[in-house]
């Protein structure tokens, strides 16, 4: 097997291929973005039936790790491609680099324990038919969009929600207006709760594609919490996601964030989706594969990661 250009079209629809074989995205969109952006690094490798490996690598914002990730073919999936895969993925990771790599297809996470990967956490993904949804309410809680005096407060129930968590506690007001970058980006789509006219929580929504919808992120006031703020702000922001089309909604939780997911649970998502994010016990960047003989296609790193639920220690990091 041998490597060829990098040629977005051509890997859009590998990747595309991919997706309906395994019914879920090879790559997170963490990967896609860098991947669009440049930012990341890309190998692509084909035999004679074509593109049977994308291998990406995306610089962590946070601590400067990188985040490495493998799209297989389906005909590639053989215990020793699987861990050429890996290998040549892992390979574009500048020298030494400390390195995750994320893997969700059971013959991957195989061939990535061969190679000395351990498990570190697991992502998943918990998904609700928006028509299954109570959206009941007791009008107790005042729920309404953000407006742009809400920032500060925002960003303060943020950091004490998920205070001691470095990633997710950390959120700075010009961070927060940093998210206007992002095109899924609609300040209309943040809802804020108040109680005696103060904020004492917020939901960030996300349309993700046609009917999907995403709770970004959810937070209420450590004190004002079990009071069914929570509810009602999600379930406000589902039904916003809804009246803008969506029909399913998601979000991604540290499965070691069980408050969260008994949460989502008892609105009514369940659990559809788990991914693993795995290193090696030694935190370096070997894996005995021959750095020399992999091409790298992209060489800028990420400068910045999407500051989404998705990238933080109580939330995925996909
Ligand atoms: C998760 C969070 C938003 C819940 O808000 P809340 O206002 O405390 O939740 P509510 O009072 O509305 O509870 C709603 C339901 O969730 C359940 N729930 C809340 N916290 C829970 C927990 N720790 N474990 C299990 N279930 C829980 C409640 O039992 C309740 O169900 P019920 O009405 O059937 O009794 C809030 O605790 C928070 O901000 N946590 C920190 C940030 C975070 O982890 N956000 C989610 C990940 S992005």
């Amino acid at each position: 097997m041998h490597s060829i250009d990098y040629e977005p079209a051509s890997v859009r629809r590998f990747l595309a291929e991919v997706a309906v074989a395994d019914g879920h995205s090879p790559l997170s969109e963490h990967k896609r973005a860098a991947m669009a952006d440049g930012t990341g690094r890309v190998v692509v490798s084909s035999d004679a039936d074509g593109i049977w490996l994308v291998g990406t690598a995306a610089r962590h914002a946070t601590d400067g790790h990188w985040a490495v990730e493998a799209a297989v073919a389906e005909r590639a999936r053989l215990p020793e491609l699987e861990r050429e895969a890996i290998g040549r993925a892992v390979a574009i990771v500048p020298d030494h680099a400390r390195h995750t790599l994320w893997a969700f297809r059971s013959r991957q996470i195989e061939a990535a324990g061969v190679l000395g990967y351990r498990p570190v956490r697991a992502v998943v993904r918990l998904s609700a038919a928006l028509a299954d949804v109570a959206h009941s309410s007791d009008g107790s809680v005042d729920i309404r969009p953000m407006a742009k005096t809400d920032v500060p407060a925002i960003v303060s129930i943020n950091n004490r929600a998920f205070a001691g968590h470095p990633e997710q506690g950390a959120m700075t007001e010009e961070g927060f207006r940093d998210l206007e970058r992002f095109d899924w980006f609609d300040a209309s789509g943040v809802v804020v709760a108040r109680t005696d006219r103060d904020v004492a929580g917020f939901c960030i929504t996300k349309r993700e594609a046609d009917a999907v919808g995403e709770i970004y992120v959810v937070a209420v006031d450590p004190a004002s919490i079990g009071r069914g703020i929570g509810r009602e702000l999600t379930t406000a922001a589902l039904r916003l996601l809804g009246e803008r089309g969506a029909t399913v909604a998601h979000v991604w939780t540290d499965e070691s964030n069980r408050a969260a997911i008994g949460f989502y649970r008892s609105i009514g998502f369940r659990v559809d989706f788990r991914t693993q994010e795995l290193a090696l016990p030694s935190g370096d960047g070997s894996t005995g594969w021959s750095r020399g003989s992999q091409p790298s296609r992209r060489s800028a790193m990420l400068q910045q990661e999407t500051a989404s639920c998705r990238s933080r220690n109580t939330c995925p990091d996909r």
